[in-house]
């Protein structure tokens, strides 16, 4: 595997890659026609969020991987002349503004995934426009609300202690299925820096198997190297070539890092999780937040 390149040479993280050529299937049927990252969570498609957070970080580079037909993703960031036009011409000038601003905010790349054939296929994907340099990973179905942007505070990670960075935080056991879980070095830097070096990885364990309790969370910051490691790679039994399975290979020459990020994450991949963060950023909204929470009885004020 060649080595990574070097950390020190970078002064930042400038480019991200956001996936989102998956199948979608667990929000079925919603997710028929429409791309799990593009169904709202609040006002904004999903999508937005990663995408906002990947700017907010310093991120001038977003590079989608997007299934080989689809268009709506880069259609929706696109700029509509139109329709920009016509809420100039009803004085909604601050609207086409920001709808303009959403298109100019940084450079989209988009590369296709023929297949779904897991998430290290689609990042290998973006080996091109990664241009030998680190790059963020965000996994938009794991929104991950914060004053400090997620895959922000993994950059600064990176830059720090120079090596690939997961987002990690402590799961209840019982949640072990539903993870990737991490497996310790405990001479590593400590958990009171927010930082673990990461020995290993497995992919969903049985809660009596589980390694630790440091989960793995949808964040990424990721060097050249993990090309070389995901080529290597054979696909699992459903036949797709899995990031865990890259990263373990990665990790027995290499270090990475687990950073335990600040915020509040929501699996939006899942009814659940979808739901509880529709709820959470619509009870958030300055405008409908109040008259929706007298409706549930919740009591919250904005
Ligand atoms: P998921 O693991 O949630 O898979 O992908 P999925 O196919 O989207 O959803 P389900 O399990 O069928 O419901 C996490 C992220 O990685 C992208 C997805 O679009 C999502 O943003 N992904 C996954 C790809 O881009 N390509 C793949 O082959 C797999």
């Amino acid at each position: 595997m060649s080595s990574a390149s070097g950390a020190a040479s970078a002064s930042r993280i400038n480019t991200v890659v956001i996936p989102v050529a998956g199948r979608g299937t667990r929000l079925l049927p919603a997710t028929k026609a429409i791309r799990k990252e593009l169904l709202p969570v609040g006002r904004k498609p999903l999508l937005l969020y990663a995408v906002e957070e990947a700017i907010a970080s310093g991120a001038e580079h977003i590079i989608f991987v997007t299934a080989p037909n689809d268009r709506s993703v880069s259609q929706y960031f696109s700029r509509d002349l139109e329709l920009e036009g016509y809420l100039k011409r009803r004085g909604r000038s601050e609207e086409a503004a920001a709808l303009e601003r959403l298109c100019t905010s940084a450079c989209f790349t988009f590369v296709p995934q023929e297949f779904p054939r897991g998430l290290a296929d689609a990042i290998l994907c973006a080996r091109k426009e990664t241009a030998g340099k680190p790059f963020g990973v965000i996994l938009p179905d794991a929104l991950i609300l914060s004053q400090h942007p997620c895959i922000g505070q993994l950059a600064s990670c990176y830059l720090r202690h120079g090596g690939p960075v997961i987002a990690t935080r402590i799961i209840e056991r019982h949640e072990a299925p539903g993870y990737g879980v991490l497996v310790i070095d405990p001479s590593g830097p400590g958990s009171d820096l927010g930082v673990v070096r990461v020995r290993s990885m497995v992919e969903k364990p049985r809660p009596e198997c589980a390694p630790s309790l440091y989960g793995i969370f949808g964040r990424y910051i990721l060097d050249p190297g993990i090309f070389d490691a995901i080529e290597r790679l054979r696909t699992d039994a459903s036949e797709e070539l899995q990031l865990t399975d890259a990263l373990n290979l990665y990790c027995q020459t290499n270090p990475v890092f687990g950073y335990i990020f600040e915020g509040e994450h929501f699996d939006t991949g899942s009814w659940l999780g979808y739901s509880k963060a529709v709820l959470e950023c619509m009870l958030a909204d300055d405008e409908i937040g109040p008259t929706l929470s007298q409706y549930f009885g919740t009591g919250r004020h904005n």
